[in-house]
Formats: C-alpha cells, sequence, structure tokens
C-alpha cells in the first residue's frame, strides 16, 4: 500500500468523531411559527418551541460529546428559598442526556441540600461573600462570573449558561439554546415596541441606549454562550458598572440595562424566546406552546 493510501485510511477512521458542521438550515424551521418573529434584522434565529429540529441537533451535539457549564448564584434568603427547587428541576431538564456542570455560589455551604444527581452531572459549590444590598449583588456577578471563566470554566465547558436562581425549569431546556453568544428575551416586553423598553435613559451612564434605538429588551436571568464570549460580556458589563459607580450612576435595572448595552453593541448569535423563561402571571399565553422555564415569585426585599 503507497503513503497516499495509507493517510486517506487514517482520514477514514477519523471521520465519525468529526460531525458535519452544523448549518442553520439542517435544524431552524422558522416557518412553522408563522405567528412570532423568528429571525433578527441581522439574521440570528430567536428559538420557539416548534422551531428546532430536535434528533438532528441531539445527534450533532452527541457526536461532539459536549459538556455545558451552568453557572447560579444563591445568597441568604435566596438559598433557602429557591436553590433546592432550582437545582432539583434542573437536574431533570437542564441538557438532559448531554455532560453538564453547575456551578453553584454559595455565601452559607453548611446549608447546602442533597440533590441526588445523574452521573453526566457535576456539582461544584463555591463560596463567595454576601451584599447588603441585592443591587450590589447583582452587580458584583458578572465580575465573579468573568473570574471563574479564567481560572477554570473555560477548561471544563464548551458553552455556558448564567442564571438567576428564583425560577423553576419546566420542561426541556436542551442542546436547541446552544450558540456562541446567547440572549433571553424578556417576557414583559417581547411584544412591545423599542421606546417601550426598560433600557437605562440617562445619557451619562455607560448603559445609554436613546429612545428610537436598540432590538430588543433582554432578560439577563438568562444568559450564556462560549466561554469566551460570556467571559466578553462579563467583563463589558463589569467595567461599565465600574465607570458609572466612579461617576456616580447606577443604571436602572443594573447588570441588566448593561447587558442590554453589550447585546445592542455585539448582536447575540442565538435569541431564546419568552418560552424560556416566562412569567406565569402574565395573562397572554397566545405565543406560549410550551414554558421552558418561570419565574418564581420575586423576594427582592428578603436577602
Ligand atoms: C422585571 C424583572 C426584573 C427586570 C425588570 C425590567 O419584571 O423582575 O428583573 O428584568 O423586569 O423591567
Amino acid at each position: 500500500m503507497g503513503k497516499v493510501e495509507m493517510w486517506k485510511g487514517v482520514d477514514q477512521l477519523k471521520t465519525p468523531q468529526q460531525p458535519r458542521e452544523l448549518q442553520l438550515s439542517d435544524w431552524f424551521k422558522p416557518r412553522r411559527r408563522p405567528h412570532v418573529k423568528t429571525v433578527t434584522d441581522w439574521f440570528a434565529p430567536i428559538v420557539w418551541e416548534g422551531t428546532y429540529h430536535k434528533s438532528v441537533l441531539e445527534d450533532y451535539y452527541e457526536k461532539k460529546n459536549i459538556t455545558v457549564g451552568l453557572v447560579v448564584f444563591a445568597l441568604g434568603r435566596y438559598l433557602d428559598n429557591y436553590l433546592e427547587k432550582f437545582l432539583s428541576s434542573a437536574e431533570k431538564y437542564f441538557m438532559a442526556g448531554h455532560k453538564s456542570i453547575f456551578y453553584i455560589m454559595v455565601d452559607n455551604s453548611s446549608k447546602l441540600l442533597w440533590i441526588e444527581v445523574t452521573p453526566l452531572h457535576t456539582f461544584k459549590v463555591f463560596g463567595v461573600q454576601g451584599r447588603e444590598r441585592w443591587q450590589d449583588l447583582s452587580m458584583m456577578r458578572m465580575k465573579i462570573i468573568g473570574e471563574h471563566i479564567v481560572s477554570h470554566i473555560q477548561h471544563e465547558v464548551d458553552f455556558l449558561f448564567c442564571m438567576d436562581v428564583d425560577q423553576v425549569f419546566e420542561n426541556y431546556f436542551g442542546v436547541e439554546t446552544l450558540g456562541e453568544s446567547v440572549a433571553q428575551l424578556h417576557a414583559w416586553f417581547y411584544k412591545k415596541s423599542a421606546s417601550d423598553f426598560n433600557y437605562e435613559r440617562q445619557p451619562a451612564s455607560t448603559a445609554f441606549i436613546p429612545f428610537n434605538m436598540g432590538d430588543f429588551y433582554y432578560h439577563a436571568a438568562i444568559f450564556g454562550g462560549t466561554p469566551l464570549q460570556v467571559l466578553k460580556l462579563t467583563q463589558a458589563c463589569d467595567k461599565g458598572m465600574l465607570q458609572d459607580k466612579t461617576n456616580g450612576i447606577e443604571a436602572v435595572w443594573r447588570e441588566e440595562s448593561h447587558l442590554n448595552k453589550y447585546f445592542f453593541l455585539n448582536k447575540p448569535t442565538k435569541i431564546l424566546s419568552p418560552e424560556y423563561c416566562w412569567d406565569n402571571s402574565l395573562k397572554d399565553y397566545s405565543d406560549i406552546k410550551a414554558v421552558k422555564i418561570s419565574w418564581q415569585n420575586r423576594l427582592h426585599d428578603l436577602i
């Protein structure tokens, strides 16, 4: 056998491990949801229930043997009130069938609970210092997530999500949500126009977006992407918040305002419909075919 043929043989052996890059048209079926917006002006998919070909995606990511990370903070009464429900529901519905690592940030590890985990899931618990004001807590998250991505998360996962703890998984949150840079549509605003969005409107803030501008109002309760993209986002938000602080400014929805500014300047490559983060108190369910995650009652004053 000549040299060339030998190499051909080696190449063929490798092929099953290297799935062909997935094209949007392989898995995304936007016409199946004709009554909602499914594609952004910059041609990013907006994933709604029914628009994705689950088995094609499952097959692709299984061959890639991916690991997906999930960062969640549970401090003060958030730990007592929400963490158990969040984790036990995530254990069932988050990336079912794929490896995942849950990064759980707590201020009191003695209160940690006993949750049964499947072999595909790893839980890693980290201590963080509490803050008196929930506003400060929500702002410091960006900095801490960035530090963890740099020191270890980047080597451990292929994709990463960061989520608020005061929500519950009600349905499968699967590989259809994966992408370079993923943003979540806010359930209260997805039908509204840009001038009604709750962006930061003070021109002196680094999070400022003028009234007639902006694409969507994104919810900071869920964001994700590759570790590198999430790192860029967290660093930009942290930098913006620090600069505002030195100017005596706090943006109206704190890190969410900065996240909105970031995604305005750096368009997300995938957007999740409000089905992925739904507020059950909203009356209009006409567009909602499956609630993936729902909000719990907010306890802002209970930290
Ligand atoms: C609320 C939500 C906040 C923030 C706000 C923006 O519904 O609880 O976290 O997203 O909307 O207006």
